[in-house]
């Protein structure tokens, strides 16, 4: 009995000890080296046990694949949270909204802090995407590149099921307007809007289906694939860098507590400004939908308003080639690029930057002068009474695909780099798309422009 009590009381004063090596394998007594405690730990073991000094410096990643982690985390969390008291069916999901708004406990917050942090996943997983394009960390890393693409249109996917959601009029009329869009998608664009909505319209069947898709579907599968992202990174020996620079060389240092304290810091600053601002900003919500009277302007989510923009010049360019040749060029660009000099250093090799200046200023000048040109009335009605054939070669959605091909052949030619040539390209692209989406966003009644600082009233 006393010696039941002893070993009893033992266990009991050796608690914290225990509780501490059994709950976390990675701390197990003083003689560990660092090496021995990442292996045995989960969490260190998503990073390689040492990492090159350079990956830890902020202009390496600018640490947006950790924001934008941080962000679905967020999503994730709050989303369960939300589905406690939303309601998926046109009768209910205004009213539930407007509940988890007005009369739920901390309701608003809760909906401001998934909005912002759905907005914020977009703009930081894109800015990824850029970053990776842009420091050539594709190179030797296809699989997860193409994994990362994925993962760039499931994030679009989410945000834009999450719109419906709210089912208010901005909301109806922007999921009406972006599923138009898929009509000038050729041979599947139909049956992949009549898929996604259930029927022609945004109706009882469109909700249940976007509901579906955006707390099961795609989050089930985002999760599956930011699991392969993480792995891939781990199995391709850590982040890109140029041949020759050795992770366990001399410029390593061991990941814990080197990167991982980084990665917690920014983890909890992402947090206190997500916090901040849905305190602050509540999420707009308007009164229930009439389907009978469209908002004027209709306008898709900020995300696609680049395409909308273009449609309204051309369909066939806008609504398909332009998005066609950016997505197939993205998916290409790991197989048809390989050059492995100056992987992970942006913009590519540093001779040859000056191809990424010139192609930049040409672009933002082209993008001006086009959007110029088709501000005058005069150019407007010519352009109008043009066959459909002439409007789809000669409107600046055209001007700037035609804009990138050159760039990318003159480029390539030039300066004999594939690397500089694909990045110039994607410089015009992204002048383009950026451009595109900030005219979008200043149009107003009639599709008709209007600077930031008019009033659209005092116009009209
Ligand atoms: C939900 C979206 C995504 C998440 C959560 C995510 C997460 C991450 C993280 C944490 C890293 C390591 C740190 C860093 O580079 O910042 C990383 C690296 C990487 N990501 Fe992503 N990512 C996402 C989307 C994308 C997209 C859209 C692409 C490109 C199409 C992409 C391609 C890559 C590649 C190739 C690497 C390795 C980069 C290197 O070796 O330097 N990822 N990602």
């Amino acid at each position: 009995m006393n010696a039941f009590l002893s070993t009893l009381w033992a266990n009991v004063t050796a608690l914290p000890a225990t509780l501490r090596s059994g709950m976390h394998p990675g701390v197990r007594g003083d003689g560990d080296s660092l090496t021995l405690r990442m292996r045995r730990n989960f969490c260190f073991h998503l990073h390689p046990v040492q990492v090159a000094a350079r990956t830890l410096e902020p202009k390496t990643t600018l640490g947006l694949g950790v924001i934008t982690l941080a962000l679905f985390g967020v999503l994730a969390a709050s989303g369960v949270l939300l589905m406690i008291y939303y309601v998926p069916t046109p009768g209910g999901a205004h009213a539930a909204t407007q509940d988890l708004e007005y009369a739920v406990t901390f309701g608003a917050f809760l909906r401001a802090l998934h909005r912002w942090a759905g907005h914020a996943m977009v703009l930081t997983a894109f800015l990824h995407l850029l970053r990776v394009a842009f420091t050539g960390a594709y190179s030797r890393r296809e699989l997860n590149w193409t994994i990362g693409l994925g993962l760039f249109l499931l994030t679009l996917g989410l945000a834009f099921t999450g719109y419906l959601l709210p089912w208010d009029q901005l909301s109806f009329w922007a999921v009406s307007v972006s599923t138009n869009l898929l009509d000038y998608v050729p041979g599947v664009g139909g049956l992949l809007k009549r898929l996604l909505l259930g029927g022609r319209e945004v109706g009882q069947a469109a909700l249940i289906r976007f509901y579906t898709l955006h707390v099961a579907l795609l989050p089930a599968l985002m999760g599956g694939l930011v699991a392969l992202h993480l792995w891939r990174i781990r199995k391709d020996g850590g982040l890109a860098r140029a041949p020759g620079e050795d992770p366990d060389g001399a410029a390593a240092v061991p990941a814990w507590p080197h990167l991982l304290l980084r990665e917690a810091i920014l983890v909890m600053v992402v947090l206190t400004l997500l916090c901040f601002l849905a305190a602050f900003v509540a999420a707009p919500l308007g009164g229930a939908p009439d389907i009978h009277n469209p908002s004027n302007p209709e306008k898709t989510p900020w995300y696609f308003l680049w395409v909308q923009e273009m449609v309204g010049y051309s369909a066939p360019v806008g609504g398909f080639a332009f998005p066609g040749v950016l997505l197939m060029g993205l998916a290409l660009l790991p197989f048809l690029e390989r050059e492995p000099e100056g992987a992970g250093r942006w913009f590519g090799p540093p001779g040859k930057r000056a191809v990424l200046v010139v192609s930049t200023a040409l672009a933002l000048f082209f993008f001006v002068f086009f959007e110029w040109a088709f501000m005058d009335p005069a150019v407007v009605s010519w352009f109008a009474a043009r066959p459909p054939l002439v409007r789809d070669l000669l409107n600046p959605a055209t001007g700037m695909l035609g804009l990138a091909a050159l760039v990318f052949a003159g480029s390539g030619v030039r300066v004999r780099s594939t690397r500089t040539a694909f990045l110039a390209a994607i410089a015009v692209l992204l002048v383009a798309v950026v451009g595109f989406t900030f005219v979008g966003w200043c149009r107003g009644p009639m599709w008709t422009f209007f600077w930031p600082w008019e009033e659209w009233s005092l116009v009209r």
